[in-house]
């Protein structure tokens, strides 16, 4: 009988995983995610076109150094050549390689790739079967679920037929992204990890550390993966949720240390700092961010709140709840989740709309402010989540999704 390698074994039985994610799982935020607890890291998407065919795309695009294991490098695309060739130039760098099965946004539609090659599986097949064959590193999978659970079991078992050697289950369905991203199912994860033979990581409703011990109970994974949850408190994996300046100031540092683009940096400390810059006063700290020129600016405007904040963390200041202008459970300079609200209206509204996106329509419908704030809030809010709101005719999200496109991401 044919004695399977273990995957995760060989990776040293990581049970906390830093998801793959575009824009901010790059060099630094690895290294920082390393030194609180993750175990295992996936480098943001790589297009393997762009990867094989561009040496600038891929200088820029992945950096590593040996400090930087076990690592996972994950590739998206549809031609299992070019895959297979994008695999090779990094397989001396990485672990295992990764292919993107879960990527829902509309630049994956029209590039064919990620969750839009999930009814193709003679062709994924394909894919991870000569990845299997030719690479000298494991292959493994991310995928998103289907509504029916028989055919998201058939999916996975395909896949592991195919030479998967490890498999990320998020568990939503295609359709949950942007305000319908909602809650991931842990039942249909939990059917895949009973039907396979290979490792499964759970992904998705890790939004503080007691979600991790119960994913890992309830799915019965080998590991579990965070993405936003980590964004927003990256020792999430030590159960601490320390003041922001202490992760931004230890994240400024090794982005000084292992370079990248200032605005990855400048991504993450507002996702950091989203609860504190939701009050009012620290308007003009978050313009010094929002306007920085470099790491510098950035440092300071890190070091304002520090000294703003500090007195109340110590105690030596009280801290007047009231103070907070929306339902926090701990004290907003204190790194936590952002809780996205589900709001029904939009539910139906959205339901019913074939493409999501026709934000144009919606505009003249006239819809009002989605998050139901004022318009100066609601471009903070949008700003920060990276979002849209049609009702004010905001446009931070789908810009953003443009200027990627343009950039081949
Ligand atoms: C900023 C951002 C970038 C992402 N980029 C990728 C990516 O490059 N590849 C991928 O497979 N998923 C990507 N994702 C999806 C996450 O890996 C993860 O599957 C999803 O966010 C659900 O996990 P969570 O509930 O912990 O956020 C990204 C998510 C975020 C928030």
């Amino acid at each position: 009988m044919e004695v399977k390698e273990n995957v995760w074994e060989r990776l040293g039985k990581p049970k906390y995983v830093l998801a793959p994610m575009v824009e901010q799982s790059e060099l630094p935020w690895r290294m920082l995610s390393r030194k609180h607890g993750v175990q295992l890291c996936f480098a943001p998407m790589l297009h393997s076109q762009n990867f094989v065919q561009d040496r600038k795309y891929r200088k820029e695009f992945f950096t590593t150094c040996p400090e930087d294991r076990p690592l996972v490098v994950q590739f998206c695309g549809n031609d299992p050549k070019i895959i297979l060739e994008a695999g090779k130039l990094v397989e001396n760098s990485c672990d295992v390689i990764d292919l993107n099965l879960g990527c829902p946004q509309a630049i994956a539609k029209r590039g064919f790739y990620g969750s839009f090659l999930q009814d193709e599986w003679k062709l994924i097949f394909e894919i991870v079967k000569t990845l299997r064959d030719n690479l000298t590193v494991p292959v493994s999978c991310k995928i998103r679920i289907f509504e029916d659970l028989t055919k998201t079991i058939s999916y996975a078992k395909m896949l592991e037929e195919a030479g998967c050697q490890m498999l990320t289950v998020h568990g939503r369905t295609r359709d949950q992204k942007g305000r319908l991203t909602g809650i991931a199912d842990w039942n249909q994860i939990k059917a895949v990890k009973e039907n396979v033979t290979i490792p499964v990581l759970a992904n998705g409703n890790i939004l503080i550390y007691q979600d991790i011990e119960r994913c890992l109970k309830e799915t019965l994974c080998e590991g579990v993966m965070s993405a936003e949850g980590h964004l927003h408190n990256p020792y999430i994996f030590d159960n601490q949720s320390p003041p922001v300046w202490e992760p931004a100031l230890e994240y400024l540092d090794l982005s000084q240390q292992y370079p990248c683009p200032l605005s990855n940096t400048r991504g993450h400390l507002f996702k950091l700092c989203y609860h504190v810059f939701s009050l009012p006063e620290n308007e003009s700290i978050r313009e010094i961010l929002a306007k920085g020129q470099n790491r510098n600016d950035f440092r300071n405007a890190i070091m304002q709140l520090k000294e703003k904040y500090l007195p109340y963390h110590m105690g030596q200041l009280p801290w007047n709840n009231n103070q907070n202008d929306y339902n926090l459970t701990l004290p907003p300079w204190l790194c936590q989740p952002m809780i996205r609200v589900i709001q029904k209206s939009n539910l139906v509204e959205l339901e019913t709309n074939e493409e999501l996106n026709k934000s144009k329509t919606d505009e003249k419908e006239g819809l009002k402010c989605e998050y139901k704030l004022c318009k100066k809030c609601c471009r903070s809010k949008c700003y920060l989540e990276i979002a849209d709101c049609l009702g004010h005719r905001i446009l931070i999200k789908t810009k953003k999704k443009l200027s990627r496109h343009k950039e081949g991401i």
